[in-house]
């Protein structure tokens, strides 16, 4: 018998349909009331929208995951990847940077998917259930790198500042416990051998493995060579 949070049970599109659309504008409703809407902030969260949350086929998870976003930091939404400028691509270097390379993220994690062994089936093809799990941790592990109050940066413990977050929102809102903790471990654990905790024999869980990748792929400095042309020389 499927769990009651299994891919393989069809969600309803009603339910889908309303709680997306009534949750997004509740989102968009606080990011204009706190004046930081912007055409391009728009299309942004219309991309995080198409990329990383439409795709998390379990419905109580995915309404789980837009209501979180209620609740963070507002610099989530405004600030550069990298305080210090020398990580992340330039394009992701300014206003509404950490947003953009989460939605670069999502828009990668389900092709890599298919290259984590763990997670396949014998006709290599990756989890759902595992896609859901990468997707939501890929979205909760940047939500608080900063604060909105005083400067406070969360450096390298910023994954775990948001599990602990995710955790209590999570909670309070019924999610099961048994994907609450893997979306808050992969949060924890997606910067891979740079997470805090990380020593020499430590193994990510597939789920970590599932976010780290595309985390680490769309925040190298290098793609600037890639995308922009540079790898020519004149
Ligand atoms: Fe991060």
């Amino acid at each position: 018998m499927p769990s009651p949070f299994s891919v393989d049970k069809p969600h309803d599109s009603r339910y889908r349909r309303r709680t997306q659309g009534d949750i997004l504008e509740t989102l968009i409703y606080r990011l204009k009331k706190s004046g930081i809407w912007n055409a391009d902030l728009e299309w942004r969260v219309r991309a995080l929208w198409k990329y990383g949350i439409e795709p998390i086929s379990d419905p109580r998870l995915r309404s789980t995951i837009e209501g979180f976003l209620l609740l963070v930091p507002l610099a989530f939404f405004t600030d550069h990847a990298s305080r210090s400028g020398n990580f992340h691509p330039p394009w992701q270097n300014v206003a509404h940077g950490t947003f953009l390379s989460i939605v670069e993220s999502c828009v990668l994690l389900p092709g890599w998917a298919r290259h984590v062994p763990e997670i396949l089936d014998a006709g290599k093809n990756p989890s759902q259930r595992a896609i859901d799990l990468g997707l939501a941790a890929t979205i909760v592990s940047d939500c608080w790198k900063k604060e909105d109050y005083g400067d406070i940066h969360h450096g390298t413990d910023h994954g775990r500042v948001a599990a602990e977050h995710w955790v209590r929102f999570a909670t309070s809102a019924g999610l099961d416990r048994d994907t609450i903790e893997r979306v808050a471990e992969a949060s924890v654990m997606h910067m891979g051998v740079y997470a805090p905790d990380w020593k020499q024999g430590t193994k990510l869980s597939p789920i970590a493995a599932l976010v780290n990748l595309p985390d680490v792929a769309t925040s190298l400095p290098q793609l600037r060579l890639i995308y922009r042309n540079a790898t020519v020389i004149r």
